[in-house]
Parts: structure tokens; C-alpha cells; sequence
């Protein structure tokens, strides 16, 4: 009787090892982005490589924001995905609608610095504004970052130049009326990026101006809007 029970005992812990072992691969696979076929996209995607001491050093700067001073920004990878489109479109000048402490700011900023352009970025909480305000300064991009200080909602009614990004991180109601007062301004060819686009945020209003006007042509990828004016 001793024996069978013992018996009975071992087996029920060998099951559990071998589930607790089938459930922890499957849980690592899961969660390093794994999948069975080979790599994932963030495992095939590397961190960026400085190409100078000044790349480098924003690039620890950005890395400190997000470590000491973060608050609602964006993800390394969005980022970086500014960055690119930035330089690769030549953009002369970038709107960005929620600054926070700076961090997608000093990402463009990046492009502007090699295309010559400026970035006008507009916040809303002073202190998040002095913070940002100190980062553009220490990032060495002061000169080519204006930060307007208040409620976007009024303030953007002072830019007058043509705009080649659109950036709304802000305020997610109030994205319709950004595009409505800067819509006009944005060249052909430019975009309209918007931030929060996913089903439980995103504002339907919103939605719809960017995926029904014939003027213009909208994917949404991982949360992120990307909006062609023809
Ligand atoms: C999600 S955070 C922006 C993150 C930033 N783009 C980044 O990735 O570093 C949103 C910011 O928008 C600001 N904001 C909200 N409503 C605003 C308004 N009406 N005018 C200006 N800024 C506003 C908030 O104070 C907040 O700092």
C-alpha cells in the first residue's frame, strides 16, 4: 500500500515538473517576442549605432529621459520611426502637438539637425515645459527647437509656415481639432502621425476625417496613425 501511494506521489510530481517546464518555455517564448519559425521583429531589429560623438551622446541623453524623466512618452522604436521618416522626407519643419519632458522631440530633432529644418512643439504643463526646455538645451538643439508654452489648442493658431510632419501626442479629443486648424498647412506629400490610435482611445471623429477625406490616405500600425495629404 506504502508503495503505491509513494508511486502515485512521484508520478503526479513528475507530471507537474514536466507541465511547470512546458509552461515556462512557453511563457519565455512569449515573452522575448520568440516565435517557432525564428526571430521576431524586435529581436531582428538592433539599437541604434551611433555614427558620431553627437549621436552619441543624444542618444544617452534620450536614454536618461527615459530612465529619470519620463512621462507618457513615446517608445524607443516609434521614436526612432520619427526619426527616419523625418530625415528621409527632408522635413523642413515639424509640429508636434504634447512635448512632455522632450523625448519624440529630441528624436526629430535628430533629423532636423541633418535636413536644417526646425521643430515647433507646443506643451501645455510648465513643468514638463522647463523640463523639455533644459533637455533640447543640453541635447544642443535649443536653436532648432521652439517649445510654445499653453493650450495648443490656441497657441497653434500662430503657426503660419508650411508644415511637413504632423505630430499629435496630446489631448486624444482634441486631434480633430488640431487636423482642422492645421490641416491646411501641411504641404502635399507631408503627414499627419498621430499617437494612441487604438480601438478603446482612438476618437472616432478623429477616424473618420483621416480615413474618409479622398485627400488623404491613412494606415494605422501598433497604435500609430500615418496620414498622407495627396
Ligand atoms: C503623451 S504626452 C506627450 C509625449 C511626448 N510626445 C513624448 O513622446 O515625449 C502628452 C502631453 O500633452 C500635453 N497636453 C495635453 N493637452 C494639451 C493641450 N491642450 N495643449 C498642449 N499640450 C497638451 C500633456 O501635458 C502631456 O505632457
Amino acid at each position: 500500500m506504502k508503495t503505491a501511494i509513494r508511486s502515485t506521489i512521484t508520478v503526479s510530481l513528475i507530471i507537474i515538473g514536466i507541465s511547470a517546464i512546458l509552461f515556462s518555455n512557453a511563457f519565455a517564448r512569449r515573452s522575448s517576442g520568440l516565435r517557432r519559425g525564428g526571430m521576431s521583429e524586435s529581436e531582428l531589429e538592433k539599437p541604434p549605432v551611433p555614427k558620431d560623438d553627437n549621436e552619441k551622446k543624444i542618444l544617452s541623453i534620450l536614454a536618461d529621459i527615459r530612465s529619470t524623466q519620463s512621462y507618457r512618452n513615446v517608445p524607443p522604436q516609434d521614436g526612432r520611426f520619427f526619426r527616419i521618416t523625418a530625415q528621409a522626407m527632408n522635413a523642413k519643419h515639424v509640429v508636434e502637438i504634447g512635448t512632455s519632458t522632450g523625448y519624440s522631440g529630441i528624436w526629430f530633432g535628430m533629423a532636423l539637425q541633418k535636413t536644417g529644418g526646425k521643430l515647433t512643439t507646443f506643451e501645455i504643463d510648465a513643468q514638463r515645459a522647463a523640463t523639455a526646455r533644459a533637455n533640447f538645451k543640453r541635447a544642443g538643439m535649443a536653436d532648432i527647437i521652439t517649445l510654445v508654452e499653453g493650450d495648443a489648442h490656441q497657441e497653434v493658431k500662430k503657426v503660419k509656415d508650411p508644415i511637413d510632419i504632423l505630430f499629435l501626442d496630446a489631448d486624444k479629443e482634441g486631434y480633430i481639432d488640431y487636423l482642422n486648424k492645421l490641416l491646411p498647412l501641411i504641404r502635399s506629400g507631408g503627414l499627419v502621425i498621430a499617437h494612441n490610435i487604438s480601438g478603446r482611445m482612438a476618437d472616432p471623429r478623429y477616424m473618420k476625417a483621416i480615413t474618409t477625406d479622398p485627400n488623404l490616405e491613412t494606415i494605422v500600425r501598433s497604435g500609430v496613425s500615418l496620414t498622407l495629404k495627396k
